[in-house]
């Protein structure tokens, strides 16, 4: 079965045909990440305005080297929520006047459950129940996904996400958008030590994060050296907020582990491309004989491979939407739509 996938959620467009759930046969993006370089972050509006004269040709460039038209085609699967609403909009509009043109199904997709869901494309015997680690720009959650459409959030973060955390430590540091994979490489030679963070941890709820403490430390401290005239290390401070933020990904992730009995982990979003997350969650995993499974690197962020391989699961097991179907802003990974 083909599905034509499309994401649109923030600030890449992308379009894919994908097979079965597992099989990529296409997966086109056009990134706008230059154009918001020059502010230091998304703006939505200008996100909404690219994607709406992005979508449309990345679309058949997609089903072109699918070698597929839309004929061919099963069904329209689409990221639908959570997202910047202006966006997620040109997206969800394309892909309904494609399903009513073309007389296809179509089929509405969590963002969060396709992050988790790249992982089915990187590890094509990957099957559920696993235990989830979900690090994005806009969300950390800790997810027991127990089959391909049923979720249970066991942890979240009660402020900011962990992305927010590396992008605005990233901003204040000087370095360019995007923040997070601009810090990694900043930090790659740093002394995780250097620094004395703050330990966040949320009282009586062992699997929840705190980010928004480390990033005030971050911008406090560098805001005070420089009125000071003392300057800051780029890559200490980088490796020593990276440390503080893996240590509570890591640590929350293995005492959930431990507490509900699974020895299967998956990390999924675009914190995952992280390489010291990445590092110390497989040694994490290794010490107890655990199975760890995480994005290859080229679908650790916003594409539409991943939106064709959770389609699939949401088609079969009957959750399509009619064209009565919303774009929403916010919405929990358990819902349906
Ligand atoms: O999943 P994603 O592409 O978009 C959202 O759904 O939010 O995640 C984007 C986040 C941003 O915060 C970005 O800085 C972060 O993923 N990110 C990284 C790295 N690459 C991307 N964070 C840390 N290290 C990286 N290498
Ligand atoms: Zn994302």
């Amino acid at each position: 079965m083909k599905i034509l996938a499309i994401e649109s959620s923030c600030d890449e467009t992308a379009t894919a045909v994908v097979e079965d759930g597992r099989h990529v046969l296409s997966s086109v993006i056009a990134s706008q990440v230059e154009e918001h370089k020059i502010y230091g972050g998304v703006v939505p509006e200008i996100a909404s305005r690219r994607h709406t004269e992005a979508i449309s040709q990345i679309t058949t460039q997609a089903l072109a080297e699918a070698n597929c038209t839309m004929d061919d085609i099963d069904a329209v699967a689409v990221t639908a929520a959570p997202g910047l609403i202006g966006a997620l909009l040109v997206g969800v509009n394309f892909a309904k006047g494609l399903a009513l043109k073309y007389d296809k199904p179509l089929v509405p997709v969590h963002h969060l459950r396709s992050h988790i869901a790249s992982n089915y494309i990187t590890y094509p015997d990957l099957k559920p129940p696993f235990l989830a680690l979900v690090v994005s720009g806009g969300h950390t959650h800790l997810v027991e996904v127990k089959s391909y459409t049923d979720y249970r959030v066991i942890g979240r973060t009660r402020d900011d996400a962990a992305g927010e955390c590396m992008d605005k430590s990233a901003r204040t540091l000087g370095l360019p958008y995007p923040g997070g994979l601009n810090l990694d490489k900043a930090a790659k030679n740093g002394n995780p030590s250097a620094y004395k963070m703050p330990h966040p941890h949320v009282e009586g709820a062992p699997f929840d994060f705190s980010f928004s403490g480390l990033k005030t430390f971050v911008i406090n401290t560098v805001h005070n050296c420089e009125q000071k005239g003392e300057t800051v290390s780029v890559e200490d401070m980088g490796a020593s907020v990276i440390n503080a933020v893996v240590t509570c990904l890591v640590g929350n992730t293995e005492k959930a582990a431990l507490e509900l009995g699974y020895d299967k982990m998956v990390l999924a979003g675009g914190v995952s491309a992280n390489s010291v997350l990445r590092e110390r969650m497989t040694s994490c995993c290794a010490s107890h004989g655990w199975q760890m499974f995480m994005p290859s690197l080229d679908l650790c962020g916003d594409n539409a491979a991943m939106v064709g391989a959770q389609g699939y699961y949401e088609y079969i097991a009957g959750y399509t939407a009619g064209l009565d179907l919303n774009a929403r802003a916010t919405m929990p990974i358990e819902e349906e739509f």
